[in-house]
Protein backbone atom coordinates (compact mmCIF):
# COMPACT_ATOMS: atom_id res chain seq x y z
CA UNK A 1 0.00 0.00 0.00
CA UNK A 2 1.82 3.22 -0.83
CA UNK A 3 1.45 6.35 1.18
CA UNK A 4 -2.16 8.70 0.72
CA UNK A 5 -1.62 10.91 -1.64
CA UNK A 6 -1.09 14.77 0.08
CA UNK A 7 -4.63 16.63 0.23
CA UNK A 8 -5.08 20.38 0.78
CA UNK A 9 -7.67 22.98 1.48
CA UNK A 10 -8.61 24.37 -2.44
CA UNK A 11 -8.68 28.32 -1.14
CA UNK A 12 -8.40 30.65 1.90
CA UNK A 13 -12.33 31.22 2.12
CA UNK A 14 -12.99 27.23 1.54
CA UNK A 15 -10.70 26.68 4.86
CA UNK A 16 -12.63 29.31 7.07
CA UNK A 17 -16.08 28.23 6.33
CA UNK A 18 -14.53 24.63 7.11
CA UNK A 19 -13.36 25.58 10.36
CA UNK A 20 -16.02 27.77 10.89
CA UNK A 21 -18.62 25.26 9.72
CA UNK A 22 -16.94 23.02 12.40
CA UNK A 23 -17.63 25.35 15.18
CA UNK A 24 -21.26 26.71 14.07
CA UNK A 25 -23.84 23.95 15.32
CA UNK A 26 -26.35 23.14 17.53
CA UNK A 27 -24.56 24.73 20.43
CA UNK A 28 -24.45 27.91 18.47
CA UNK A 29 -28.19 28.06 18.31
CA UNK A 30 -29.68 25.49 21.06
CA UNK A 31 -27.23 25.26 23.73
CA UNK A 32 -25.73 29.00 24.27
CA UNK A 33 -29.43 30.56 24.16
CA UNK A 34 -30.30 28.40 26.99
CA UNK A 35 -27.13 28.78 29.08
CA UNK A 36 -27.47 32.63 28.94
CA UNK A 37 -30.75 33.20 29.70
CA UNK A 38 -30.29 30.25 32.15
CA UNK A 39 -27.26 32.72 34.30
CA UNK A 40 -28.43 36.65 34.07
CA UNK A 41 -28.61 37.35 30.20
CA UNK A 42 -25.83 40.32 30.05
CA UNK A 43 -24.10 38.83 33.30
CA UNK A 44 -23.32 35.18 31.42
CA UNK A 45 -21.04 37.20 28.63
CA UNK A 46 -18.81 38.27 31.19
CA UNK A 47 -17.00 34.80 32.27
CA UNK A 48 -18.06 34.60 27.90
CA UNK A 49 -15.69 36.92 26.62
CA UNK A 50 -12.66 36.08 29.16
CA UNK A 51 -13.00 32.61 28.68
CA UNK A 52 -12.74 33.53 24.97
CA UNK A 53 -9.71 36.05 24.82
CA UNK A 54 -7.64 33.96 27.37
CA UNK A 55 -8.31 30.87 26.32
CA UNK A 56 -10.97 30.30 23.26
CA UNK A 57 -8.30 32.57 20.52
CA UNK A 58 -5.11 31.43 21.81
CA UNK A 59 -5.86 27.44 21.83
CA UNK A 60 -7.30 28.39 18.53
CA UNK A 61 -4.10 29.55 17.50
CA UNK A 62 -2.24 26.68 18.83
CA UNK A 63 -4.27 24.08 17.46
CA UNK A 64 -3.96 25.61 13.81
CA UNK A 65 -0.04 26.08 14.29
CA UNK A 66 0.41 22.46 15.75
CA UNK A 67 -2.20 21.02 13.00
CA UNK A 68 -0.25 23.11 10.02
CA UNK A 69 3.59 22.04 11.65
CA UNK A 70 2.42 18.37 11.95
CA UNK A 71 1.12 18.62 8.36
CA UNK A 72 4.11 20.11 6.58
CA UNK A 73 6.21 16.74 8.55
CA UNK A 74 3.60 14.82 6.48
CA UNK A 75 1.24 13.77 8.74
CA UNK A 76 -2.46 14.82 9.02
CA UNK A 77 -3.64 12.92 12.09
CA UNK A 78 -3.19 14.30 16.07
CA UNK A 79 -1.13 10.69 16.62
CA UNK A 80 1.57 12.30 14.33
CA UNK A 81 1.21 15.65 15.26
CA UNK A 82 2.29 15.06 18.27
CA UNK A 83 4.86 12.95 17.48
CA UNK A 84 6.22 15.67 15.04
CA UNK A 85 5.41 18.65 18.02
CA UNK A 86 6.97 16.80 21.18
CA UNK A 87 9.97 15.22 19.17
CA UNK A 88 9.03 12.15 21.75
CA UNK A 89 9.16 8.89 20.12
CA UNK A 90 6.61 7.88 22.09
CA UNK A 91 4.43 11.17 21.06
CA UNK A 92 1.88 9.92 19.47
CA UNK A 93 0.04 8.20 21.82
CA UNK A 94 -0.79 11.91 23.34
CA UNK A 95 -3.26 12.07 20.26
CA UNK A 96 -5.06 8.67 21.70
CA UNK A 97 -7.35 11.50 23.26
CA UNK A 98 -7.68 13.55 20.21
CA UNK A 99 -9.31 10.84 18.40
CA UNK A 100 -11.66 9.69 21.01
CA UNK A 101 -13.13 12.65 21.58
CA UNK A 102 -14.50 13.71 17.76
CA UNK A 103 -15.20 10.02 17.27
CA UNK A 104 -17.18 9.45 20.31
CA UNK A 105 -18.98 13.14 20.30
CA UNK A 106 -20.04 12.23 16.96
CA UNK A 107 -21.74 9.10 17.64
CA UNK A 108 -24.53 10.85 19.53
CA UNK A 109 -24.27 14.26 17.65
CA UNK A 110 -25.48 12.50 14.50
CA UNK A 111 -28.33 11.32 16.62
CA UNK A 112 -29.44 15.24 17.34
CA UNK A 113 -28.55 16.26 13.78
CA UNK A 114 -31.00 12.90 12.55
CA UNK A 115 -33.95 15.00 15.33
CA UNK A 116 -33.32 17.91 13.44
CA UNK A 117 -33.53 16.50 10.34
CA UNK A 118 -36.87 14.20 11.07
CA UNK A 119 -38.12 17.43 12.27
CA UNK A 120 -37.53 19.97 8.94
CA UNK A 121 -39.18 16.76 7.39
CA UNK A 122 -42.47 16.86 9.55
CA UNK A 123 -42.62 21.13 9.24
CA UNK A 124 -42.22 20.81 5.35
CA UNK A 125 -44.98 18.03 5.23
CA UNK A 126 -47.41 20.18 7.25
CA UNK A 127 -47.46 17.27 9.98
CA UNK A 128 -46.47 19.18 12.76
CA UNK A 129 -49.13 21.16 13.85
CA UNK A 130 -50.27 19.73 16.84
CA UNK A 131 -52.09 22.32 18.29
CA UNK A 132 -51.00 24.75 21.07
CA UNK A 133 -50.93 22.20 24.10
CA UNK A 134 -47.37 21.72 25.28
CA UNK A 135 -47.79 18.79 26.05
CA UNK A 136 -48.71 17.32 22.95
CA UNK A 137 -45.30 18.25 21.32
CA UNK A 138 -43.31 17.16 24.32
CA UNK A 139 -45.08 13.43 24.14
CA UNK A 140 -44.71 13.59 20.22
CA UNK A 141 -40.26 14.64 20.59
CA UNK A 142 -39.94 12.07 23.79
CA UNK A 143 -41.88 8.98 21.26
CA UNK A 144 -39.60 9.95 18.15
CA UNK A 145 -36.73 9.64 20.13
CA UNK A 146 -38.03 6.76 22.94
CA UNK A 147 -36.80 8.71 26.09
CA UNK A 148 -40.13 5.94 27.56
CA UNK A 149 -37.89 2.84 27.80
CA UNK A 150 -34.62 1.16 26.30
CA UNK A 151 -35.11 -0.51 23.06
CA UNK A 152 -38.56 2.29 22.29
CA UNK A 153 -36.26 2.54 19.03
CA UNK A 154 -34.50 -0.62 18.02
CA UNK A 155 -37.34 -2.94 18.29
CA UNK A 156 -39.04 -0.80 15.86
CA UNK A 157 -36.50 -0.21 12.58
CA UNK A 158 -39.48 1.65 10.77
CA UNK A 159 -39.43 4.40 12.86
CA UNK A 160 -38.89 7.77 11.30
CA UNK A 161 -35.66 8.38 13.50
CA UNK A 162 -33.93 5.53 12.22
CA UNK A 163 -34.59 6.41 8.76
CA UNK A 164 -33.63 9.76 9.33
CA UNK A 165 -30.69 8.72 11.25
CA UNK A 166 -29.44 6.70 7.88
CA UNK A 167 -29.97 9.41 6.06
CA UNK A 168 -27.27 11.99 8.20
CA UNK A 169 -25.48 8.96 8.82
CA UNK A 170 -24.99 8.22 4.76
CA UNK A 171 -24.40 12.00 4.31
CA UNK A 172 -21.39 11.86 6.86
CA UNK A 173 -19.69 9.25 5.36
CA UNK A 174 -20.40 10.05 1.85
CA UNK A 175 -18.74 14.04 2.47
CA UNK A 176 -15.54 12.09 4.39
CA UNK A 177 -15.29 9.69 1.56
CA UNK A 178 -14.97 12.61 -1.33
CA UNK A 179 -12.24 14.06 0.91
CA UNK A 180 -10.86 17.44 2.22
CA UNK A 181 -11.46 19.94 -1.00
CA UNK A 182 -14.10 17.86 -3.04
CA UNK A 183 -16.29 16.70 0.36
CA UNK A 184 -15.71 18.97 3.34
CA UNK A 185 -14.47 22.06 1.78
CA UNK A 186 -17.34 21.77 -0.93
CA UNK A 187 -20.47 20.88 1.70
CA UNK A 188 -19.58 24.13 3.90
CA UNK A 189 -18.90 26.53 0.73
CA UNK A 190 -22.65 26.17 0.54
CA UNK A 191 -23.86 24.83 3.64
CA UNK A 192 -22.64 27.83 5.37
CA UNK A 193 -23.83 30.86 3.65
CA UNK A 194 -27.46 28.81 3.12
CA UNK A 195 -27.84 28.51 7.02
CA UNK A 196 -26.77 32.13 8.01
CA UNK A 197 -29.76 33.29 5.28
CA UNK A 198 -31.91 31.03 6.48
CA UNK A 199 -30.93 32.01 10.37
CA UNK A 200 -31.35 35.46 8.99
CA UNK A 201 -34.86 35.06 7.59
CA UNK A 202 -35.50 33.54 11.19
CA UNK A 203 -34.03 36.34 12.59
CA UNK A 204 -36.23 39.03 10.88
CA UNK A 205 -39.39 37.15 11.47
CA UNK A 206 -38.62 36.97 15.08
CA UNK A 207 -37.90 40.99 15.43
CA UNK A 208 -40.92 42.21 13.38
CA UNK A 209 -42.88 39.99 15.88
CA UNK A 210 -43.98 42.82 17.27
CA UNK A 211 -46.58 42.97 20.35
CA UNK A 212 -48.52 39.65 18.46
CA UNK A 213 -51.24 39.29 21.45
CA UNK A 214 -52.99 42.55 22.38
CA UNK A 215 -54.21 41.10 25.35
CA UNK A 216 -50.52 40.40 26.43
CA UNK A 217 -48.74 43.76 25.96
CA UNK A 218 -45.97 43.06 27.96
CA UNK A 219 -44.65 40.20 26.07
CA UNK A 220 -43.28 41.68 22.67
CA UNK A 221 -40.09 41.77 21.25
CA UNK A 222 -38.51 44.41 23.46
CA UNK A 223 -38.99 42.73 26.36
CA UNK A 224 -37.94 39.84 24.44
CA UNK A 225 -34.64 40.77 23.83
CA UNK A 226 -34.09 42.76 26.88
CA UNK A 227 -35.22 39.41 28.72
CA UNK A 228 -32.24 37.57 27.10
CA UNK A 229 -29.78 40.56 27.72
CA UNK A 230 -30.16 42.79 30.34
CA UNK A 231 -27.73 41.60 32.88
CA UNK A 232 -30.20 39.98 35.73
CA UNK A 233 -28.87 40.67 39.36
CA UNK A 234 -29.66 37.32 41.64
CA UNK A 235 -32.29 38.30 44.38
CA UNK A 236 -30.46 39.30 47.32
CA UNK A 237 -27.19 39.26 45.47
CA UNK A 238 -24.85 42.44 44.39
CA UNK A 239 -23.73 42.85 40.67
CA UNK A 240 -20.45 41.03 41.89
CA UNK A 241 -22.21 38.24 43.78
CA UNK A 242 -24.04 37.43 40.81
CA UNK A 243 -21.00 37.14 38.88
CA UNK A 244 -19.31 35.31 40.93
CA UNK A 245 -21.05 32.35 40.62
CA UNK A 246 -18.42 30.03 39.67
CA UNK A 247 -20.67 27.27 37.75
CA UNK A 248 -21.50 30.13 35.66
CA UNK A 249 -17.42 30.78 35.06
CA UNK A 250 -17.58 26.96 34.32
CA UNK A 251 -20.49 26.27 32.26
CA UNK A 252 -19.23 29.67 30.24
CA UNK A 253 -15.64 28.08 29.71
CA UNK A 254 -17.28 24.82 28.62
CA UNK A 255 -19.48 26.54 25.94
CA UNK A 256 -16.75 28.15 24.37
CA UNK A 257 -14.88 24.99 23.76
CA UNK A 258 -18.07 23.47 22.79
CA UNK A 259 -18.41 26.17 20.35
CA UNK A 260 -15.27 26.98 19.08
CA UNK A 261 -14.50 23.12 18.62
CA UNK A 262 -11.27 23.68 20.74
CA UNK A 263 -9.99 20.54 22.49
CA UNK A 264 -11.64 18.50 20.08
CA UNK A 265 -8.51 17.62 17.91
CA UNK A 266 -10.75 18.55 14.47
CA UNK A 267 -8.38 22.10 14.30
CA UNK A 268 -5.22 20.57 14.71
CA UNK A 269 -6.47 17.99 12.02
CA UNK A 270 -8.13 20.53 9.60
CA UNK A 271 -5.27 22.88 9.80
CA UNK A 272 -2.85 19.90 8.52
CA UNK A 273 -4.49 20.78 5.64
CA UNK A 274 -2.66 23.97 4.49
CA UNK A 275 0.25 24.58 3.09
CA UNK A 276 3.20 25.60 4.64
CA UNK A 277 3.13 29.30 4.25
CA UNK A 278 -0.38 29.22 4.55
CA UNK A 279 -1.47 32.40 6.80
CA UNK A 280 -3.11 30.76 10.19
CA UNK A 281 -3.85 34.31 12.31
CA UNK A 282 -5.79 35.78 10.57
CA UNK A 283 -7.80 32.83 9.17
CA UNK A 284 -7.81 31.49 13.22
CA UNK A 285 -9.53 34.56 13.97
CA UNK A 286 -11.89 34.76 10.75
CA UNK A 287 -13.55 31.38 11.43
CA UNK A 288 -13.94 32.17 15.22
CA UNK A 289 -15.84 35.64 14.78
CA UNK A 290 -17.99 33.76 12.16
CA UNK A 291 -18.87 31.74 15.06
CA UNK A 292 -19.34 34.32 17.68
CA UNK A 293 -21.23 36.25 14.84
CA UNK A 294 -23.95 33.07 14.60
CA UNK A 295 -23.69 32.45 18.40
CA UNK A 296 -24.64 35.75 19.95
CA UNK A 297 -25.96 37.83 17.17
CA UNK A 298 -27.91 35.44 15.31
CA UNK A 299 -28.26 32.19 18.15
CA UNK A 300 -28.80 34.62 21.02
CA UNK A 301 -31.47 36.90 18.96
CA UNK A 302 -34.17 34.24 17.68
CA UNK A 303 -34.88 31.51 20.32
CA UNK A 304 -35.11 33.26 23.90
CA UNK A 305 -36.69 36.06 22.58
CA UNK A 306 -39.33 34.23 20.32
CA UNK A 307 -40.28 31.68 23.37
CA UNK A 308 -40.37 35.38 25.52
CA UNK A 309 -43.20 36.65 23.24
CA UNK A 310 -45.76 33.63 22.95
CA UNK A 311 -45.10 31.83 26.12
CA UNK A 312 -44.01 34.28 28.58
CA UNK A 313 -41.54 34.45 30.81
CA UNK A 314 -42.01 31.80 33.37
CA UNK A 315 -42.16 29.00 30.44
CA UNK A 316 -38.94 30.28 28.96
CA UNK A 317 -37.52 30.14 32.63
CA UNK A 318 -38.37 26.36 32.70
CA UNK A 319 -36.49 25.49 29.66
CA UNK A 320 -33.64 28.08 30.38
CA UNK A 321 -29.99 26.28 30.31
CA UNK A 322 -31.42 23.28 28.77
CA UNK A 323 -30.73 22.42 25.44
CA UNK A 324 -33.70 20.05 24.16
CA UNK A 325 -36.37 21.54 26.65
CA UNK A 326 -35.40 24.73 24.84
CA UNK A 327 -35.34 23.15 21.13
CA UNK A 328 -37.42 20.21 21.32
CA UNK A 329 -39.80 20.83 23.78
CA UNK A 330 -40.76 25.14 23.42
CA UNK A 331 -40.12 26.02 20.03
CA UNK A 332 -42.52 23.56 18.28
CA UNK A 333 -45.04 25.37 20.57
CA UNK A 334 -43.63 28.70 19.46
CA UNK A 335 -43.83 27.94 16.07
CA UNK A 336 -47.29 26.86 16.62
CA UNK A 337 -48.46 30.92 17.21
CA UNK A 338 -46.33 32.21 15.02
CA UNK A 339 -47.43 33.66 11.50
CA UNK A 340 -46.18 30.81 8.87
CA UNK A 341 -44.85 28.98 11.78
CA UNK A 342 -44.73 25.61 9.61
CA UNK A 343 -42.46 27.65 7.06
CA UNK A 344 -40.68 29.15 9.44
CA UNK A 345 -40.40 25.98 11.78
CA UNK A 346 -38.93 24.25 8.67
CA UNK A 347 -36.31 26.79 7.98
CA UNK A 348 -35.25 26.74 11.75
CA UNK A 349 -34.73 22.73 11.55
CA UNK A 350 -33.24 22.98 8.43
CA UNK A 351 -30.55 25.39 9.21
CA UNK A 352 -29.84 23.43 12.68
CA UNK A 353 -29.68 20.02 10.45
CA UNK A 354 -26.94 21.83 7.83
CA UNK A 355 -24.92 23.80 11.01
CA UNK A 356 -25.37 19.93 12.85
CA UNK A 357 -23.58 18.34 9.03
CA UNK A 358 -21.11 20.80 9.19
CA UNK A 359 -19.65 20.36 12.56
CA UNK A 360 -20.30 16.33 12.36
CA UNK A 361 -17.94 15.50 9.49
CA UNK A 362 -15.23 17.49 11.08
CA UNK A 363 -15.78 14.98 13.91
CA UNK A 364 -15.23 12.08 11.42
CA UNK A 365 -12.21 13.99 9.42
CA UNK A 366 -9.59 13.86 12.60
CA UNK A 367 -10.14 9.60 12.76
CA UNK A 368 -9.98 9.65 9.03
CA UNK A 369 -7.00 10.94 8.48
CA UNK A 370 -5.59 8.81 11.36
CA UNK A 371 -7.11 5.58 9.87
CA UNK A 372 -5.70 6.35 5.97
CA UNK A 373 -1.94 7.24 7.33
CA UNK A 374 -1.75 5.27 10.48
CA UNK A 375 -3.11 1.90 9.67
CA UNK A 376 -1.98 2.88 5.64
CA UNK A 377 -5.29 1.81 3.76
CA UNK A 378 -7.41 2.70 1.10
CA UNK A 379 -10.03 5.72 1.61
CA UNK A 380 -12.88 2.92 1.06
CA UNK A 381 -11.59 0.90 3.74
CA UNK A 382 -11.00 3.90 5.53
CA UNK A 383 -14.41 4.80 5.55
CA UNK A 384 -16.16 1.30 6.13
CA UNK A 385 -13.87 1.11 9.55
CA UNK A 386 -14.89 4.42 10.43
CA UNK A 387 -18.86 4.01 9.91
CA UNK A 388 -18.27 0.87 11.56
CA UNK A 389 -17.07 1.98 14.91
CA UNK A 390 -19.01 5.11 14.96
CA UNK A 391 -21.82 3.44 14.57
CA UNK A 392 -21.33 1.17 17.20
CA UNK A 393 -21.39 4.45 19.54
CA UNK A 394 -24.43 5.81 17.80
CA UNK A 395 -26.25 2.33 18.32
CA UNK A 396 -25.79 2.70 21.97
CA UNK A 397 -27.12 5.71 22.40
CA UNK A 398 -30.07 4.77 20.37
CA UNK A 399 -31.22 1.70 21.55
CA UNK A 400 -30.39 3.13 25.90
CA UNK A 401 -32.82 5.61 24.84
CA UNK A 402 -34.14 5.76 28.36
CA UNK A 403 -34.21 9.56 29.29
CA UNK A 404 -31.58 10.10 27.36
CA UNK A 405 -28.67 8.44 30.08
CA UNK A 406 -26.38 7.19 27.62
CA UNK A 407 -26.10 10.30 25.54
CA UNK A 408 -26.13 12.18 28.73
CA UNK A 409 -23.21 10.39 30.29
CA UNK A 410 -21.65 10.37 26.72
CA UNK A 411 -21.89 14.20 26.75
CA UNK A 412 -20.54 14.57 30.07
CA UNK A 413 -17.30 12.01 30.22
CA UNK A 414 -16.17 13.09 27.01
CA UNK A 415 -18.21 15.68 25.47
CA UNK A 416 -17.04 18.11 28.61
CA UNK A 417 -14.37 15.84 30.50
CA UNK A 418 -12.59 14.66 27.71
CA UNK A 419 -12.56 18.01 26.00
CA UNK A 420 -10.89 19.74 28.90
CA UNK A 421 -8.03 17.39 29.62
CA UNK A 422 -7.51 17.49 25.76
CA UNK A 423 -7.41 21.12 25.68
CA UNK A 424 -5.09 21.36 28.43
CA UNK A 425 -2.89 18.58 26.97
CA UNK A 426 -2.69 21.33 23.84
CA UNK A 427 -1.51 24.05 25.91
CA UNK A 428 1.28 22.01 27.44
CA UNK A 429 2.91 20.37 24.14
CA UNK A 430 2.01 24.10 22.49
CA UNK A 431 3.62 26.21 25.25
CA UNK A 432 5.95 23.93 27.27
CA UNK A 433 6.91 21.20 24.94
CA UNK A 434 7.27 23.20 21.88
CA UNK A 435 8.46 26.01 23.35
CA UNK A 436 6.57 29.13 23.53
CA UNK A 437 8.86 31.23 21.35
CA UNK A 438 9.13 28.27 18.62
CA UNK A 439 5.23 27.87 18.83
CA UNK A 440 5.13 31.91 18.52
CA UNK A 441 7.29 31.72 15.23
CA UNK A 442 5.18 28.89 13.96
CA UNK A 443 2.01 31.16 14.16
CA UNK A 444 4.03 34.31 12.41
CA UNK A 445 4.78 31.72 9.58
CA UNK A 446 2.97 33.92 6.78
CA UNK A 447 0.83 35.71 9.03
CA UNK A 448 -1.52 38.44 7.54
CA UNK A 449 -2.15 39.84 11.26
CA UNK A 450 0.26 40.71 14.10
CA UNK A 451 -0.49 38.62 17.45
CA UNK A 452 -1.42 40.65 20.12
CA UNK A 453 1.03 41.65 22.39
CA UNK A 454 0.85 39.99 25.65
CA UNK A 455 0.08 36.63 24.06
CA UNK A 456 2.69 34.92 25.02
CA UNK A 457 2.11 35.86 28.90
CA UNK A 458 -1.10 34.31 28.22
CA UNK A 459 -0.11 30.90 25.80
CA UNK A 460 1.98 30.31 28.27
CA UNK A 461 0.87 31.11 32.20
CA UNK A 462 -2.80 32.52 31.71
CA UNK A 463 -3.86 29.92 29.64
CA UNK A 464 -2.76 26.76 31.11
CA UNK A 465 -3.60 28.45 35.15
CA UNK A 466 -7.41 28.94 33.98
CA UNK A 467 -7.68 25.38 32.66
CA UNK A 468 -6.28 24.05 35.76
CA UNK A 469 -8.58 26.26 38.11
CA UNK A 470 -11.78 25.62 35.61
CA UNK A 471 -11.56 21.88 35.36
CA UNK A 472 -10.57 21.12 39.05
CA UNK A 473 -13.76 23.40 39.80
CA UNK A 474 -15.46 21.52 37.08
CA UNK A 475 -14.56 17.78 38.76
CA UNK A 476 -15.39 18.98 42.57
CA UNK A 477 -18.60 20.20 41.19
CA UNK A 478 -19.60 17.56 38.76
CA UNK A 479 -17.70 13.91 39.27
CA UNK A 480 -19.72 13.05 42.27
CA UNK A 481 -22.60 12.98 40.76
CA UNK A 482 -22.28 11.50 37.78
CA UNK A 483 -20.06 8.96 39.18
CA UNK A 484 -22.78 7.71 40.93
CA UNK A 485 -24.93 7.90 38.16
CA UNK A 486 -22.43 5.39 36.48
CA UNK A 487 -22.61 3.06 39.59
CA UNK A 488 -26.91 3.33 39.45
CA UNK A 489 -27.95 3.40 35.66
CA UNK A 490 -26.74 0.56 33.34
CA UNK A 491 -26.86 2.81 30.45
CA UNK A 492 -24.51 4.81 31.61
CA UNK A 493 -22.14 1.95 31.79
CA UNK A 494 -23.14 0.86 28.52
CA UNK A 495 -22.04 4.29 27.60
CA UNK A 496 -18.56 4.38 29.18
CA UNK A 497 -18.19 0.51 28.32
CA UNK A 498 -17.93 1.92 24.75
CA UNK A 499 -15.90 4.30 25.47
CA UNK A 500 -13.54 2.22 27.33
CA UNK A 501 -13.40 -0.68 24.39
CA UNK A 502 -12.43 2.65 22.06
CA UNK A 503 -9.98 3.74 23.83
CA UNK A 504 -8.16 0.32 23.33
CA UNK A 505 -8.91 -0.18 20.26
CA UNK A 506 -7.17 3.77 19.04
CA UNK A 507 -4.44 2.90 21.59
CA UNK A 508 -3.48 -0.50 20.02
CA UNK A 509 -4.07 1.53 16.62
CA UNK A 510 -1.69 4.72 17.48
CA UNK A 511 1.06 1.85 18.98
CA UNK A 512 0.76 0.45 15.35
CA UNK A 513 0.85 3.59 13.63
CA UNK A 514 4.45 4.29 15.71
CA UNK A 515 5.92 1.16 14.48
CA UNK A 516 5.12 1.96 10.82
CA UNK A 517 5.80 5.88 11.50
CA UNK A 518 9.36 4.75 13.29
CA UNK A 519 11.69 4.65 10.52
CA UNK A 520 10.97 8.18 9.38
CA UNK A 521 12.62 11.19 10.58
CA UNK A 522 11.73 13.23 13.64
CA UNK A 523 11.94 17.10 12.18
CA UNK A 524 10.63 20.24 13.12
N1 LIG B 1 -18.87 23.36 17.69
C1 LIG B 1 -19.96 22.49 17.44
C2 LIG B 1 -21.23 23.05 18.00
O1 LIG B 1 -21.29 24.16 18.45
C3 LIG B 1 -19.67 21.13 17.99
O2 LIG B 1 -22.22 22.40 17.96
Amino acid sequence: MKTPEREHWDSRIGVVLAVAGSAVGLGNFLRFPGLAAKYGGGVFLIPYFVAILLIGVPICWAEWSLGRLGGRNGYNSAPGIFRVATGWRNGHFLGVLALLVPLVVYAYYVYIEAWCLAYAWYYLSGQLSLGPDAETYALFFENLIGTAANGAITSNTRSPIVLALAICVAINLTLIYRGISRGIEAFCRIAMPLLILCAFAVLVRVLTLGTPDPALPDQNVLNGLGFMWNPKIASGETFFGTLANPEMWLQATGQVFFSISIGFGIIISYASYLRANDDIVLSGLTSTSTNEFCEICLGGLITIPAAFIFLGPDSVQKVAGSTFGLGFYTLPVVFEHMPLGSLFGFVWFFLLFLAAVTSSISMLQPVMAFVREGLQVSRGVAVLILGLVSSIGTAVVVHYSRDLVALDALDFWVGQIGIFLLATTIVFVFSWVLGADAGIAEIRRGALLSLPPGFRFVIKYVSPTYLIVVFGLFLVDNAATYTTQLRQQPEAAVAIGFVIATTLLLTVGVWHAGRVWSSRELER
